[in-house]
């Protein structure tokens, strides 16, 4: 198929308050980085947590950084072990760290220093209810999240669980930043559709880079 996108720079559309879409702004890195995801995942592999409430995530998820994002009968937490086989999670690949920190600085925010990042794994059906990033240290510092494989439909309200939300098609390379005003809005993915991607198959990748800690 002809990809009309394929040597377009990347584009900004805004999203809200302190938010925005950096379209395709991956694009170029993006085989580095499903290299590093797949040797990440050689070491913490992918899993299916289960939340304290005893529900199973249809997502699959690993970390690299400091510290990784979990969870355990007590509550979400941070921590610097990954739990299966309780090692440090894998060091954050150099490549992250600087697509992570030009994201952000893209979107106007200077300094990010991110000590986490989560990597999501969705497969056909998989979803991410509605959420708050709340389990982070301080909030000055943005999200940055990477899109990579399968389009999907990423959810943005506000504040509130019930505000409105805006539904956007992410797709490979596209970059989302929220921080100041939206940092702590909630966000959600729809079920993902079916479907092939000539640099992942048959999944989405979602890379999230946070500061955690303080
Ligand atoms: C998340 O909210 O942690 C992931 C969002 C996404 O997969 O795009
Ligand atoms: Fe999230």
């Amino acid at each position: 198929m002809l990809d009309l996108f394929a040597d377009a720079e990347p584009w900004q559309e805004p999203l809200g308050p302190g938010a925005v879409v950096l379209r395709r702004f991956a694009l170029a890195a993006s085989p580095s980085l499903l290299a590093d995801i797949a040797a990440v995942a050689e070491r913490s592999p992918f899993r299916q947590m289960v939340t304290p409430g005893g529900y199973t995530m249809s997502v699959a998820m690993t970390n690299c950084g400091e510290v990784g994002w979990t969870t355990d009968a007590r509550g979400y937490l941070y921590s610097p072990y990954d739990p299966l086989g309780g090692r440090r999670w894998p060091p954050m690949p150099v490549g992250f760290l600087s697509l992570a920190q030009r994201a952000a600085l893209e979107a106007g925010y200077s300094g990010f220093q991110p000590d986490a990042c989560l990597i999501n794994r969705y497969l056909p059906g998989t979803k991410l209810s509605l959420h708050q990033d709340k389990d982070e240290a301080r909030l000055d510092a943005p999200i940055v999240s990477v899109s990579l494989g399968l389009p999907a439909i990423f959810q943005f309200g506000g504040a509130q669980r019930n505000d409105p939300l805006k539904r956007l098609l992410l797709e490979h390379g596209d970059v989302v930043v929220w921080g100041g005003e939206s940092r702590l809005w909630y966000h959600g993915i729809q079920p993902l559709k079916p479907g092939q991607h000539p640099a992942t198959g048959n999944c989405r990748y979602n890379l999230t880079f946070r500061r955690a800690g303080e």
